[in-house]
């Protein structure tokens, strides 16, 4: 197997950056919009594990990428809870029975895991459909939403730009949050560990909405509660030693050096911090980081793009001090600061992609 993702989770050294992006399978790949069409919607598709395994198979086919995520969505738990969600074309995620009352709220159970049999399916069917020539490809990634960012959406109802309702709930109500945050943490625990069973060989948690919050509430809200599903989950030996788990709260740079004690073994960068920084505020501590080029760069020129990409490596390898006995680039994986347009041109992908291999061949050589 390609294991070079897997490498760079643990810290080992590596000949090349292992590269994928957030939302690789998605509507800027003409491959992908023919077989969503097939599958009629995108709940349809995400519900349908031979269809799921197709669409996460395309961008490693079409771009040779050294990871596969599980093509799903992380509103998944709350569907299964029985909040009633629905995707209205253009519009984005909708849930038929938010959180709305004090009621709904005690009532909120874990949803009964059979309920999400088809995302375990897939995992195991694209495990199935990554083997050639009696070898696996690329390691498959497993995910979920955050505690905090999948009770945003179970509150508001729909996506935000500011969460207001999620938020007001929180400063009149933080026992009612704090209620939701805890049916969530037992689930997310309980549908990665699922994930891991059926072949997911690391997880991810997308805290997409964390940087909302002020720093003493994500702390409480937002980080606290990853750190117990990650706690939970590494109990079991096998995931702790052979599961690597990544972290990505968006907008959490400025927390870095707590998140770097949640027992997660990569965090996740968007783009406001330098990794330069980012490396400079985790020390000597051996944690991998993965990001962050400004996924809007690549509806730019190719020109910029080439000059972006030698950017962000020319900040890794500024930090060359910090583990003598590595290169610089190890302890990094490639990705975007979050999920790739629907607007991306897919030959930018290929400039992108072109550009990364070059420069972390280059540095790697120089470094020799
Ligand atoms: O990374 C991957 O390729 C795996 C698949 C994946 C999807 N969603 C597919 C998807 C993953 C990891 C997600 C996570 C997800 N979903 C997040 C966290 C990451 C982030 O982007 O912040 C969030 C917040 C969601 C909720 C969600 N799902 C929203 C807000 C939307 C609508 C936004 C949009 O782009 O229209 C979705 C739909 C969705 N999830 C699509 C895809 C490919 C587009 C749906 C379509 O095909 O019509």
């Amino acid at each position: 197997m390609n294991d070079s993702f897997l490498r760079a989770c643990r810290f080992e050294k590596l000949d090349a950056t292992p590269i994928w992006l957030m939302r690789q399978a998605g509507r800027y790949l003409p491959e992908y919009n023919k077989t969503r069409a097939k599958a009629g919607s995108f709940l349809q598709l995400a519900k349908n594990p031979q269809l799921a395994s197709e669409v996460t198979l395309q961008p490693i086919d079409r771009y040779g990428l050294d990871a596969a995520i599980l093509f799903s969505d992380i509103l998944t738990i709350p569907d299964a809870m029985g909040l009633g969600l629905s995707f209205e074309q253009g519009e984005g995620p909708r849930f038929k029975n938010p959180l709305r009352t004090e009621k709904s709220i005690k009532d909120l159970r874990v949803p009964d895991m059979n309920q999400l049999r088809y995302v375990f399916d897939a995992v195991s069917q694209i495990r199935k459909d990554l083997m050639q020539n009696g070898k696996q490809r690329v390691p498959l990634i497993g995910f979920s939403g955050s505690p905090w960012t999948l009770a945003c959406y179970m509150v508001e109802g729909a996506g935000s730009k500011d969460f207001l309702d999620t938020k007001t709930m929180l400063y009149k109500r933080p026992d009612l949050i704090k209620q939701i945050l805890d049916i969530n943490i037992q689930s997310v625990t309980e549908y990665l560990r699922l994930q891991i069973e059926s072949g997911a060989q690391a997880v991810m948690l997308f805290d997409t909405w964390g940087g909302l919050l002020s720093s003493s509430d994500y702390l409480e809200y937002s980080l606290a509660p990853m750190k117990e599903v990650i706690r939970r989950l590494q109990e079991d030996r096998v995931i702790k030693d052979q599961v690597p788990i990544l972290l990505f709260s968006k907008g959490g740079a400025i927390w870095l050096t707590e998140m770097a004690k949640s027992g997660a073994n990569v965090l996740g960068l968007d783009w406001t911090i330098s990794l330069t920084r980012a490396r400079e505020q985790l020390g000597n501590h051996k944690i991998s980081i993965q990001g962050n080029l400004d996924p809007i760069t690549l509806l730019g020129d190719q020109k910029i793009i080439k000059k972006k990409v030698a950017e962000l490596f020319n900040e890794l390898a500024l930090t060359k001090s910090i583990c003598p006995e590595l290169s610089p680039l190890d302890g990094h994986i490639f990705n975007l600061g979050h999920g790739i347009s629907q607007f991306t041109p897919p030959e930018n992908v290929e400039c992108l992609i072109q550009a990364i291999r070059v420069e972390s061949k280059r540095h790697r050589e120089a470094n020799l």
